[in-house]
Formats: C-alpha cells, sequence, structure tokens
C-alpha cells in the first residue's frame, strides 16, 4: 500500500500547469498609436492592442497585463519587479531597442523569458535602427507584422513556457 505522501504525489495530475502570467512593455511613443505615422505603424491605438492582447490571452489561458511608459528607469523598475509576479514578458522598447544597456541588464537581472516585439521590421528601416540592444537578452523576436506582432509574441511566448513547462 503506497504512503499518504506517495498517495498524494500520484494522485496530483501530472502537468497542473498554472495559468501564465505575461508582462506586456511598451516604450516611448507608443501612446501614441494610432495618430503616430500610420502608414508605418497602422491605425489601431494602444488600447486596442491591449485588448487584443488580453481577449487572446483569455483564449489560451494566460493573463497579461499591458503597460506603456515613455521612461527608460520606469520600464527597468517594471522589469525588475516582474520576477516572482510574471512568467514571462513582452517587451517593444520602441526607441530604446537601439540604445539602451540599461533595458538589457534589467532583462539579464531577471531572467525571465522575453519577446522582443516591434510593430515594424527595423532592419528594414534605417540603418541606425538595425541594432537592438536587448535581442541578446530575449528567447525570440516578432517583428514587421503591424500591431499583429504582440499578438503573435504572445502566442510564441505562451508555447515557449508550456513547452519549459514540459521538459
Ligand atoms: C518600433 C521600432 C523602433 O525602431 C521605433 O523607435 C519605435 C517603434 C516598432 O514597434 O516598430 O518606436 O519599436
Amino acid at each position: 500500500m503506497a504512503s499518504t505522501k506517495a498517495r498524494k504525489t500520484a494522485d496530483r495530475p501530472r502537468s497542473v500547469a498554472r495559468r501564465p502570467r505575461i508582462l506586456c512593455l511598451s516604450g516611448p511613443n507608443l501612446q501614441l498609436l494610432g495618430t503616430r505615422e500610420p502608414e508605418i505603424y497602422g491605425k489601431e491605438t494602444l488600447a486596442d492592442v491591449h485588448a487584443r492582447l488580453a481577449a487572446r490571452g483569455e483564449e489560451l489561458g494566460a493573463d497579461v497585463t499591458a503597460r506603456q511608459s515613455n521612461h527608460e528607469g520606469q520600464l527597468c523598475d517594471w522589469i525588475g519587479e516582474a520576477r516572482g509576479q510574471f512568467d514571462g514578458l513582452l517587451l517593444n522598447a520602441a526607441a530604446y531597442t537601439h540604445t539602451s544597456l540599461a533595458l538589457f541588464d534589467a532583462l539579464k537581472a531577471v531572467a525571465l523569458p522575453c519577446v522582443e516585439v516591434h510593430i515594424s521590421n527595423p532592419e528594414a528601416r534605417e540603418a541606425y535602427r538595425h541594432v537592438s540592444k536587448i535581442a541578446p537578452a530575449c528567447v525570440a523576436k516578432v517583428s514587421g507584422f503591424g500591431t499583429d506582432s504582440y499578438v503573435l509574441a504572445l502566442e510564441g511566448l505562451v508555447r515557449w513556457l508550456a513547452k519549459r513547462a514540459r521538459t
């Protein structure tokens, strides 16, 4: 007869994957989505994007918290506080992508899986957008699909987390 401890372990479903908690951060000037250079960034507002992320998160069984700041330090603060509160990050660091060692360090410090997100395809734009300081601290990048990049990045991150939970 199995011991109480062994029985309890055996009764437990093998893969109780907790609902993943995802933090989506957007950087400077993305509060202007909808009116900012719509030929590049489209007509959807950031509120629209956040609503789509919440809805897709529901379908995928994930909780999505979405925030935006124009301030590098605020983004670092949110990343720094994320460990223990979130399982993964989506980060559109906007122009800070190309400049911010501080954001790279913050991502390395918390060691949470992060997907770099861009609405446009920075590699197909000006040379100064071709470098990403944060890419080496990310598990993946989704760019160039318009605001769908956010939703595709969420789908990819949820799959990434589920795969890691299985291994
Ligand atoms: C962006 C691309 C960046 O180069 C730019 O500075 C942004 C937005 C994008 O989502 O396409 O602000 O991150």
